[in-house]
């Protein structure tokens, strides 16, 4: 079970941060409020977009002092999650839509002593967790197509939640709901009241003129 207070989990994502100095954004977000390191692995076939992979993570391992927070869109992630285990992820989410067998995925998460995450596309309707919700520790919903920072949020995504909660309280289980994608100070009071327990903000948090206070904004809500 992953640990969460009344207040909601922030996971800044370092696709946003500055590449050429991504020392200096890691020791601002151990300075902030944030809780997680969001880290967005991007293979240019799950997603038409690559971001960076793991020699990239463990320069960004070196200096995080706080949870690391990996979302894998990638295909055939199965292939990689001792090397995650390896670079210092404490959480491993991977795609609904990439994993045929997702539940032998989630549990080869669980056996490296990770938590298990899983993503849903925007596209993917919540229910199809529904008889394996129990082996899950964390819900990732897309609230944008998954590719891009800087990206319009989409609002259907608070209905998900809403519906996801519901499902989630009926087997009296605690997975935690991240949302990922266009989460900004105007949507973030709405994801919560409707079920979220974790935001990750990229461009909102990186683009902001004081990102640590932009953080802190979001963590008082
Ligand atoms: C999108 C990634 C997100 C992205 C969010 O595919 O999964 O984590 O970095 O960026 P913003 O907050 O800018 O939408
Ligand atoms: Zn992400």
């Amino acid at each position: 079970m992953i640990s969460t207070s009344n207040k909601v989990i922030i996971s800044p994502s370092l696709l946003a941060a500055d590449f050429a100095n991504l020392q200096k954004d890691c020791e601002m977000l151990n300075a902030s409020e944030a809780d997680w390191f969001h880290i967005d692995v991007m293979d240019g076939v799950f997603v038409p977009n690559i971001s960076f992979g793991m020699p990239v993570l463990e320069a960004i391992q070196r200096h995080a002092q706080k949870t690391l927070d990996v979302h894998l869109m990638i295909v055939q992630p199965e292939r990689y999650l001792e090397n995650f285990k390896k670079l210092g992820a404490e959480i491993i989410t991977v795609h609904y839509e990439a994993c045929p067998h997702l539940h032998r995925t989630i549990q080869q998460i669980k056996s490296l002593g990770c938590k298990a995450g899983v993503a849903l596309n925007p596209h993917t309707p919540i229910n199809v967790l529904e008889d394996i919700l129990h082996d899950i520790d964390l819900v990732l919903i897309m609230s944008v197509n998954p590719g891009f920072g800087g990206q319009k949020f989409i609002e259907y995504t608070f209905e998900k939640v809403k519906k996801l909660r519901k499902m989630i309280d009926n087997q009296g289980l605690q997975t935690v709901i991240e949302i990922d994608g266009g989460v900004t100070n105007k949507n973030a009071k709405q994801l919560v009241d409707a079920g979220a327990n974790a935001l990750v903000a990229g461009s909102f948090v990186f683009a902001s003129e004081n990102p640590i206070l932009t953080i802190q904004e979001l963590k008082a809500i």
